[in-house]
């Protein structure tokens, strides 16, 4: 089936527009991370307001996984995890990573079903990372599932990415409008508690943005909302620090882009 066919038709995000999830380079992302980028992707300002608000949410001496990691974790330095499990696409940038008691490469365009325990994990993070998943919310219904019950998945983003590899909708939104799509992302794959954070403006260093949820509990048969019928374009918008606002059907006014390049 072709790219556009497959993709535009994610059953669990209907109120996005058709092609919301294609990006403009339709190409196997194993070409794109074949070759490893030991550089970061957010200024020292975001990265310490991403090490702060792990210090502040992940459980020390659980069991983490780094999902879309490279060969930095942002983790703080002084705090001890019983495992921490890297995924990413390129396995010298994971094998650089000094935190990684583990790792493995995997696509997850092309197969989003982790090769991991139910149950087995105490935290999930994800760095300047989602705006690339074309298939979000079959990604996190699979975080979800690794999660025990209540443990939080924590996904942070700034405003910069590849824009040959983030999908089209992510490139015609921003801060709030991210938060709002992650929030849904989130929600559509079950997670509790759904809470939107600005932690940094963005006026004096990169701008950052969390949003944050807590894994469903016993019963996970009936993940919060398909995605089908009165639910289309009603999802509760994000709690906390940058206020409700209803998902994005299509890019509102824009004051800046959505993304901008990374430095070649
Ligand atoms: C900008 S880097 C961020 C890396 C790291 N989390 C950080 O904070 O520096 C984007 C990462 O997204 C991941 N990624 C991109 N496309 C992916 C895909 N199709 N499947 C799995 N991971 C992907 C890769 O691990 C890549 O290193």
């Amino acid at each position: 089936m072709p790219e556009a066919q497959r993709i535009s038709t994610v059953p669990h995000l209907p109120e996005l527009p058709a092609g919301a999830l294609l990006k403009a380079d339709p190409a196997p992302d194993s070409l794109f991370y074949a070759e490893p980028r030991l550089v970061a992707h957010l200024d020292d300002a975001a990265i310490a307001a991403v090490t702060g608000l792990y210090r502040e949410v992940l459980p020390a001496g659980g069991a983490i996984l780094d999902l879309m990691s490279s060969w930095i974790s942002h983790l703080p330095a002084e705090v001890a995890f019983s495992t921490v499990i890297g995924h990413g696409m390129n396995a010298r940038e994971l094998a650089a990573n000094p935190r990684l008691s583990r790792w493995f490469v995997q696509d997850l365009n092309a197969d989003p079903v982790l090769p991991l325990a139910a149950d087995s994990l105490d935290a999930v993070t994800l760095c300047a990372s989602v705006q690339y998943l074309q298939r979000p919310v079959e990604v996190l219904r699979e975080v979800a599932r690794v999660l025990r019950p209540g443990a939080p998945v924590v996904i942070t983003f700034s405003n910069r990415c590849f824009p040959t590899k983030a999908v089209r909708i992510w490139q015609g939104l921003q801060g709030r409008e991210h938060c709002a799509l992650v929030a849904l992302y989130l929600e559509r794959a079950g997670f509790a508690g759904v809470e939107a954070r600005e932690l940094l403006s963005g006026r004096r260093s990169d701008p950052l943005w969390a949003v944050l949820g807590a894994a469903p509990g016993q019963d996970r048969s009936a993940p919060a909302g398909d995605g089908r019928g009165s639910e289309a374009g009603g999802a509760a918008g994000p709690k906390g620090g940058v206020g409700a606002a209803a998902p994005p059907s299509r890019p509102q006014r824009r004051r800046r882009a959505g993304c901008r390049a990374f430095p070649p």
